[in-house]
């Protein structure tokens, strides 16, 4: 389905080159759920916007189907584009315009007739059980219908593939499960395949058949769900089967039921040496709640993941946010 052949991708910056992708060559099959994992900055991102042409690869070839995306002139990119369905964490939506009209946008851009796209959203509208908020605007939705409204707007063109980069990472557990369980219904009942980008490994155990890691631009380790949790090859892979949550309770923690902020923080690596926490209570006005969580000591550093309480002022809680994302810990708002 997808062959992905020595692909590396190079951004100029200043005088400086920086290689976000290199070298990667893939192998994805027709109707799998692929999973893309690695850290920030990995090149995840990167990588997937080359496979329909968002970034122009500097080099390598990109075979989807037979057909060479790299080499492709504007028209026939534009034509190979629409067999392409992409979401994003942050859903893109159009916030002018009501959720029928978001999904019919791409089906106008193909000059359907209107009674055709009439059809077509409204059979999409019922598929990801969105009927009644055919009229709604987006900020009138959930994080979770947002997203139900941008995977039916990239499969109002029956792609053949469909690109997700972290489409659960704005969720909450649960939201996430269900969003989860709808692309398994489109990959089973529509046959796509499913690209997915994510830094949740709880994402590639409940849904991808495969899943590479890939770190510094390149592919480290390519295995089979199973065996990535079986045997990690790489120390990365085992870092990222340690951050898991084995009490998947802890995930489902409500936060409905607290007066705070709920915090998820994955450690994966040489920040959890410090002492983040104490550093965040001494250096901000906020108070935190241990709810749950779980650390392993992996050789010289620390993987696993903390749900806290943050309790103060928003401004407060989000300059301590940044401070933590900037000491690369990973940080979720639930
Ligand atoms: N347009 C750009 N210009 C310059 N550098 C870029 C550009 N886009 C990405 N990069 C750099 O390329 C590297 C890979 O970025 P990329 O966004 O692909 O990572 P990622 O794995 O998706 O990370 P995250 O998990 O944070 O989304 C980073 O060092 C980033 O700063
Ligand atoms: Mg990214």
């Amino acid at each position: 389905m997808i062959q992905i052949e020595n692909l590396t991708k190079n951004f100029i910056v200043g005088e400086d080159t920086l290689t976000a992708v290199k070298e990667v060559n893939l192998k994805i099959e027709k109707g799998e759920i692929f999973g893309i994992i690695g850290l920030s900055g990995a090149g995840k991102s990167t990588l997937i916007r080359c496979v329909n042409r968002l970034e122009e690869p500097s080099s390598g070839k990109i075979v989807i189907d037979g057909i060479d995306i790299t080499g492709l002139g504007k028209e026939d990119l534009r034509k190979q584009r629409k067999e392409i369905g992409m979401i994003f964490q942050h859903f893109n939506l159009l916030s002018q315009k009501t959720v029928y009209e978001n999904i019919a946008f791409p089906l106008q851009l193909e000059r359907q007739s209107s009674e055709q796209i009439e059809n077509r959203v409204n059979e999409l509208l019922s598929y990801v059980e969105l009927t009644d908020k055919k009229y709604a605007y987006p900020s009138q939705l959930s994080g979770g219908q947002k997203q139900r409204v941008a995977i039916a707007r990239a499969i109002a063109n029956k792609p053949k593939l469909l690109l997700s980069d972290e489409g659960t990472s704005a969720l909450d557990p649960k939201t996430t499960k269900s969003i989860l369980s709808l692309l398994n219904k489109i990959r089973k009942e529509l046959g796509l395949t499913i690209v997915m980008i994510t830094h949740q490994m709880e994402v590639v155990k409940e849904i991808c058949d495969r899943v590479a890691i890939m770190e510094n631009g390149r592919i480290i380790e390519v295995n089979t769900v199973e065996n990535l949790f079986k045997s990690p090859q790489t120390k990365t892979a085992k870092n990222f089967v340690n951050a898991i949550p084995e009490n998947i309770d802890d995930e489902f923690i409500n936060p409905d039921d607290f007066q705070g902020k709920i915090i998820r923080l994955s450690y994966l690596g040489n920040s959890a040496k410090k002492p983040i926490i104490s550093e965040v209570m001494k250096n901000f006005d906020i108070n935190i709640n241990i709810l749950s969580g779980n650390i392993n000591k992996l050789q010289a550093t620390n993987v696993g993941y903390l749900m806290l309480e943050f309790i103060g002022e928003d401004d407060e809680i989000n300059r301590a946010l940044s401070y933590l994302k900037n000491e690369n810990v990973h940080v979720e708002v639930i």
